[in-house]
């Protein structure tokens, strides 16, 4: 675009690239980390007795490894790119900006080697030890700064809405992370939670859930309200659904937590109130979700040959489906028969997988070959190779979590007529193996996917450069 009239600075891309080469690679290793966990399930065997190689001690790393390292460098690195883009301007303070890569990969690594070791505060989600806990605090508000900085210099009077949900993301998580992890050090590598008994436990699925809401969700929808549009090449379909989806999923996701706590020591009127906000929470997650399907109305026929936009709306599907899903199993009646059963790792999965996983990968397919000065991904046909490895393994994990799930419930609950158990624990677990070994397939499709992915982006890397791309000139009409 000769035309275009450009100013000297240039967009702050590196600390981008590092994020999004970082998302695959972790992406790799935590869904490895996943298969192995899931392959423990199916043959215990797998422990080999050794108590780093537990399953206690892996699914924290596999969970750590795939929401924080995974999505976590993924929503940086992304929301690093489209604040710049959409604000016009370079990243705010460069320097802090290269300390939260470098920060949150040290994160990382210390979870990778403490998690091993046994090291937690056995609280989900948020299991690393005050130390560690202190750094993520240290990074997360520079990542403020940064961000925030960033849109405080902006160069166009707008802020795309993009970034209302990216800053959301950021503010709650800053605030989940300092409540939750509030304790007492009793040693470098020991603490006592600030809070007791149901308390602790209230506050733990307060902040639980609202990881899901913010981290799983709010950062992701900020990628979908960018990458859909631009990948699409159309603007999204209605901007002030948009807004009131803002507005009305943050409200509401932070009442929803006491789902995870039905039938618990906590009052049942606060179960009420989070089983209520969950129903309707149904609204706007639907909301959000058909306002990115929508982006696509008169332009379908894009999806027959762009692997891309199909990652991207096909990971909205899979959100509708786990948040309807979600309420549902939110339902008193409903979540007796689905808690402590493979039902809730199912529809975790969907969400995670599904949505998480296709809007990450669709979103970096995009931004890659941007980042190397490329037209596009080196293989094309591996785009789609991905999809599919993708897909079937979303669809054999989550379809038999489903059916154990819903088993396993009713084998629990199963009574004879003399009021005796008609199955022992042991016999619904017997049950299970079979889906277990479903899962295995499942998850190594998905992460064979992820591969194939990693392959590729190192392929276009390679065969691209490192470019500088100027921060066009803005006119002052727009600004
Ligand atoms: C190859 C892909 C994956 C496989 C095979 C896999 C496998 C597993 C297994 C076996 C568990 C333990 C379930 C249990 O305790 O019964 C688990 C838990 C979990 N995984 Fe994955 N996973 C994969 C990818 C992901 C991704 C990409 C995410 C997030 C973005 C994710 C998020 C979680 C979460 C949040 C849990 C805890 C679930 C709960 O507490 O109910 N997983 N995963
Ligand atoms: C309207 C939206 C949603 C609602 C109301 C909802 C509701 C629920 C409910 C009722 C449970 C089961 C709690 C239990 O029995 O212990 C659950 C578990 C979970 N959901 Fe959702 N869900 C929603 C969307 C999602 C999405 C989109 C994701 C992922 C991206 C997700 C991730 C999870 C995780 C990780 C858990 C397991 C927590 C744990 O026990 O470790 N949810 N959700």
């Amino acid at each position: 675009m000769d035309n275009v009239k450009t100013s000297a600075v240039h967009y702050n891309d590196k600390v981008v690239r590092q994020l999004s080469i970082m998302a695959v690679i972790w992406g790799v290793i935590g869904m490895l980390v996943g298969v192995f966990v899931a392959a423990q399930l199916a043959w215990p065997e797998l422990n080999f007795g050794v108590p780093w190689l537990s399953f206690g001690r892996l699914r924290p790393l596999h969970t750590n490894a795939v929401i924080f390292a995974f999505g976590g460098s993924a929503l940086m690195g992304t929301s690093y790119y489209v604040v710049q883009r959409t604000c016009q301007t370079t990243l705010f303070a460069p320097k802090l900006a290269a300390f939260t890569f470098w920060g949150w990969q040290a994160v990382i690594v210390a979870a990778v080697i403490t998690l091993p070791l046994g090291f937690t505060q056995a609280k989900e989600y948020a299991e690393l030890e005050w130390p560690i806990d202190l750094l993520i605090t240290a990074v997360w508000v520079s990542y403020a700064i940064v961000f925030f900085g960033t849109i405080g210099t902006r160069k166009v009077k707008h802020i795309y809405v993009a970034n209302w949900f990216y800053g959301a993301f950021i503010i709650a998580v800053a605030l989940l992370h300092v409540v939750n992890s509030a304790a007492i050090p009793a040693g470098w590598m020991k603490s006592y939670s600030a809070y007791a008994g149901v308390q602790d436990a209230m506050v733990q699925w307060w902040y639980g859930h609202n990881a899901v809401g913010f981290f799983l969700t709010a950062g992701f929808l900020g990628m979908m309200y960018y990458f859909i549009p631009k990948q699409a090449g159309r603007p999204v379909y209605s901007y002030r659904l948009s807004i009131v989806h803002f507005w009305a999923l943050i409200f509401t996701y932070m009442w929803a937590g006491p789902h995870h706590l039905h039938y618990t020591a906590l009052p049942d009127w606060t179960q009420s109130v989070g089983m209520v906000f969950s129903l309707i929470l149904l609204a706007p997650s639907w909301g959000g979700m058909i306002n990115g399907i929508m982006t696509l109305s008169g332009a379908w026929h894009k999806l027959r040959d762009d692997p891309i936009l199909r990652f991207l709306i096909v990971s909205l599907s899979f959100y509708g489906m786990s948040t309807f899903e979600g309420p549902m199993m939110a339902i008193k009646t409903v979540n007796a028969l689905s808690h402590y059963t493979d039902w809730t790792v199912g529809h975790v999965h969907s969400g995670a997988l599904g949505w998480v996983g296709l809007v990450t990968m669709g979103s970096l397919y995009y931004l890659v070959p941007r980042l190397f000065g490329k037209e596009e991904m080196y293989s094309k046909s591996a785009i789609e190779l991905h999809f599919w490895l993708a897909t079937i393994g979303i669809v054999l994990y989550i379809a038999s979590m489903w059916i154990a799930g819903v088993m396993q419930g009713l084998m629990w609950r199963a009574v004879n007529p003399d009021g005796t158990l008609t199955y022992t624990f042991v016999e619904s677990v017997k049950a299970s193996h079979p889906f277990y070994v479903i899962r295995v397939v499942g998850g190594l499709l998905f992460v064979s996917g992820m591969v194939v992915m990693a392959w590729n982006v190192l392929k276009t890397a390679a065969s691209g450069r490192a470019v500088k791309v100027p921060v066009p000139a803005v006119n002052p009409a727009h600004a």
